[in-house]
């Protein structure tokens, strides 16, 4: 494909030239619009893993991943993780502009009114088995509360959606918290809806009423890092899922599923079992290291490496500081972060990751925070979870009232068997 003028891109197919438009970007990657090839040439495009493909245009977050540049509707994520509030981002990134001080409050008290659980989600909370893995519940119960808020259900219903929206945003807090008691075998504390959201969040999970303020800043900055990332593998779920009118709790909790997979979310948790097992081994990075540049069984080095970023994630820079900061406050030195920037030590000077482009991303040092701060490893990837809530709600949003969108139903490329006959049993 070649680009012919500003605004456009010619395309030659089998002698023809077809020209399409161009689809400006305000910033990074203007797109070229491919929707009329299918019909004018018979050429569907492959592009597996959409390492090409933008699935749609969007407003909400921008990524410069050579630049490793990341920001919420405008905003530098290093001034919101410094001076915000999560509660203020999610406002951010749904309603597109940060609140005034009366939105602000107005917002709060509305999630506020639904921070309690309904009894039907707690029960089924409570017949999760002793060892499921907290994703998996943490799944369910999102699906569930669709059982719950039958009058919620229509996506392209402002008024439900909205509703929704809140609605998630006020119980996932309770959800995530009641998932960690339950598998510590601890009884499940409702929430206060009178305390801060953060600061209720950590007293419902480790049951402590005097939560430390260094504990509740660094909590509130994590999710401030984890609230968007654009078009990611859980977030392109909720929008494909969504596209389908399927309601936003069904959306969400098919997100919850995408980021549970060990190469998105659940890198976090794979993050801190790696650096366990280099642990229990010595402590010595080197032959793990040979093993993840020979490929070994596939094994790769965790928290590393990035489909957008060819450069540090502006998110692995903060947390890698605030992983210094919170472990020095709470006095919890740990020699696994002293593997963790041995092996990035290594990584950033080692040809295998420089040709690759690959650095530490945001999973790498985020599970030594959490562990500093009581959480269990399996409880990682729920707190990415959290955190990208209001990532998802907004970006649903913009889905659903998008005039542009249409159900997401990708084409292929066909490989298999021609038509042949039906043989019976007993012939084959
Ligand atoms: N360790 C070793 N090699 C790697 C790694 C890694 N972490 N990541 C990529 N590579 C190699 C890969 O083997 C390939 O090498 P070659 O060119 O020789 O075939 C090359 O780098 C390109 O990798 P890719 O798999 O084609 O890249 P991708 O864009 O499809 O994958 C990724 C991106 C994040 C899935 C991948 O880098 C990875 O598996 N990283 C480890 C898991 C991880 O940390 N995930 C969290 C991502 S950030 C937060 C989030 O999304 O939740």
């Amino acid at each position: 494909m070649s680009e012919s003028k500003a605004g456009a891109a010619t395309f030659e197919v089998d002698g023809t030239s077809l020209t399409f438009d161009r689809i400006p970007a305000v910033e990074g990657n203007d797109a070229v619009d491919i929707s009329a090839l299918l019909k004018s040439t018979g050429l569907v495009t492959l592009d597996t893993g959409f390492v090409n493909t933008a699935s749609t245009q969007s407003s909400i977050t921008y990524i410069d991943g050579d630049e490793g540049i990341l920001r919420y509707r405008g905003y530098p994520i290093e001034q919101l993780a410094e001076a915000s509030t999560f509660l203020e981002v999610a406002y951010l990134l749904i309603y597109g502009e940060l609140p005034d001080a009366q939105r602000l409050t107005d917002f709060t008290a509305a999630i506020d009114r639904h921070r309690e659980l309904d009894e039907g989600v707690k029960q089924l909370l409570a017949t999760a088995p002793a060892g499921a893995h907290p994703m998996a519940v943490l799944q369910a119960a999102i699906s569930a509360l669709a059982a719950f808020h039958l009058d919620t259900l229509d996506p392209r219903d402002a008024e439900q959606r909205g509703q929704a929206s809140i609605i998630l945003l006020a119980k996932v807090p309770a959800i995530v918290a009641a998932v960690a008691r339950h598998a510590a075998g601890e009884p499940v504390l409702d929430p206060d809806p009178s305390s801060d959201y953060v600061v209720d969040f950590l007293r419902m999970t480790f049951g402590q009423d005097d939560v430390d303020p260094d504990v509740v800043k660094a909590m509130d900055m994590l999710l401030i890092l984890h609230a968007d990332h654009e078009q990611n593998c859980s977030t392109s779920t909720v929008r494909m899922v969504g596209s389908a009118h399927a309601s936003i709790y069904a959306s969400v909790s098919a997100g919850v599923g995408a980021l549970s997979g060990p190469l998105h979310g659940g890198a976090n948790e794979a993050v801190l079992e790696m650096l366990a097992d280099i642990q229990s081994s010595g402590g010595d990075a080197s032959d793990f290291m040979t093993k993840v540049k020979n490929k070994e069984d596939g094994v790769r080095l965790m928290g590393f490496g990035h489909r957008v970023y060819k450069n540090y994630d502006p998110r692995a820079a903060i947390v890698k500081k605030a992983a210094h900061d919170v472990l020095d406050k709470l006095g919890k030195q740990d020699e696994m972060l002293d593997i963790a920037m041995g092996l990035e030590e290594i990584a950033l000077q080692d040809e295998y990751f420089i040709s690759r482009k690959l650095y530490p991303n945001v999973d790498f040092y985020t599970g030594l925070i959490y562990k500093a701060m009581g959480f269990p490893t399996t409880m990682f990837t729920p707190l990415f979870s959290l955190g990208r809530l209001p990532g998802w709600i907004a970006q649903f949003a913009e889905m659903i009232t998008d005039p542009a969108t249409k159900i997401g139903r990708p084409r292929q490329v066909y490989t298999g068997a021609t038509e042949r006959d039906y043989v019976a049993v007993a012939e084959r």
